[in-house]
């Protein structure tokens, strides 16, 4: 054998030792044989669909990566319209494949409450996975870009699978403020925000955070007199919208019946879970919200659309 070929040998016997190292495996198979091992054959059958070089860039590529599976029964629950979407629309497919496949190794002991991690849907940018690690009275909740791991470290040769209870569909590819100013069901909250001479990110003193976003029906219920109360009276404005602001990400899997929230105004919301999500302003009696579409991600956190204003008494 040539010298400079035993090296060569030698080389990768040592990087691949370490790789086991680091696992604390001897695992032969890659992610891809480990999800389809955990029957999420719909995602592999995905897999199937993506690029030849990036099919086979996850199943012989070294990795490490961390492979966000979602189960069989997530890909069942997804809205019509974004199943048809994976189906039809090849680029957002893509997209969403991406969103999936996370660069490094990430196990169980490595989810920290809002840490990001890189994809491969947009790996230089803010556009990341954001993990949450949620205390409940009854048990600790993680999710992935607000989607419940069920399963964790199922370890592979060149990666590790989290299997996730629903599907990263809401992609973070905008901030809050973007989506405010092109959502259509946003058209009024974004008429209120540049009244207050602000924007979302200033209102809430920097993110991450939780937006509960007042869409056009919540600013069409507003009583008599609001409109122009806010209009003569910014710093009331102002208040009311920072009383929809939490700080911190809380996805819907991380909010549980009774929790109390405080706005970033100070004072307390309170969770009430009634087959949907509903806010009650604790210092305004009678004040409730109901969350219309929730757990839509923003680089900067979570928003959640709500049919209703709560307006505060502002001194
Ligand atoms: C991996 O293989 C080595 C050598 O056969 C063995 O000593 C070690 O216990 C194995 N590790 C695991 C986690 O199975
Ligand atoms: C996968 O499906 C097989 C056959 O139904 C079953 O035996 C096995 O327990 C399943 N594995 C997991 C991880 O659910
Ligand atoms: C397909 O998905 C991409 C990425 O999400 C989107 O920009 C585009 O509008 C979609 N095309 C159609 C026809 O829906
Ligand atoms: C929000 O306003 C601040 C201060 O004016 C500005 O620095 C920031 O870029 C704005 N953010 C967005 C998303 O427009
Ligand atoms: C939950 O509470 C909200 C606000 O009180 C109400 O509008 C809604 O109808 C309730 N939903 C159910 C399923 O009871």
């Amino acid at each position: 054998m040539a010298p400079a070929f035993r090296v060569h040998v030698i080389l990768v016997v040592l990087v691949c030792s370490r790789l086991s190292s680091v696992m604390g495996t001897n695992a032969t198979e890659s992610v891809v044989d480990v999800a389809a091992n955990l029957n999420a054959s719909i995602f592999v059958d995905f897999v199937e669909k993506l690029p030849e070089s990036l099919s086979h860039y996850l199943k012989n590529g070294k990795g490490p990566f961390t492979l966000f599976v979602p189960t069989n029964a997530a890909f069942a629950k997804l809205p019509a319209n974004i199943r048809n979407q994976l189906q039809t629309n090849k680029t957002y497919m893509m997209d969403v494949m991406s969103f999936h496949i996370g660069e490094g190794l990430e196990l169980k002991a490595d989810f920290i409450n809002e840490r990001l991690i890189p994809t491969l849907y947009s790996a230089n940018t803010q556009k990341r996975v954001r993990l949450n690690v949620y205390q409940k009275p009854a048990e600790k909740v993680y999710t992935a870009s607000g989607a419940p791991v069920s399963r964790f470290d199922e370890l592979a040769s060149n990666g590790v699978v989290h299997l996730l209870d629903q599907v990263m569909y809401h992609l973070p590819s905008q901030s809050a403020d973007d989506v405010i100013v092109l959502a259509p069901e946003y058209l009024q909250l974004d008429y209120l925000i540049e009244m207050s001479g602000l924007n979302a990110s200033t209102i809430a003193g920097g993110g991450p955070f939780t937006f509960f976003a007042p869409t056009n029906e919540a600013i069409y219920s507003l009583p008599p007199g609001a409109m122009y109360e806010f209009e003569v009276n910014h710093m009331a404005l102002i208040a009311v919208l920072q009383h929809h602001i939490v700080k911190g990400t809380y996805y819907a899997a991380g909010l549980y019946n009774g929790q109390i929230l405080q706005s970033y105004l100070g004072q307390d919301l309170k969770v009430i879970l009634n087959g949907t999500v509903v806010l009650e302003s604790v210092d305004s009696p009678n004040t409730v919200t109901q969350v219309t579409s929730a757990d839509v991600s923003v680089t900067d956190g979570v928003m959640h659309g709500v049919n209703r204003m709560m307006l505060v008494r502002y001194n």
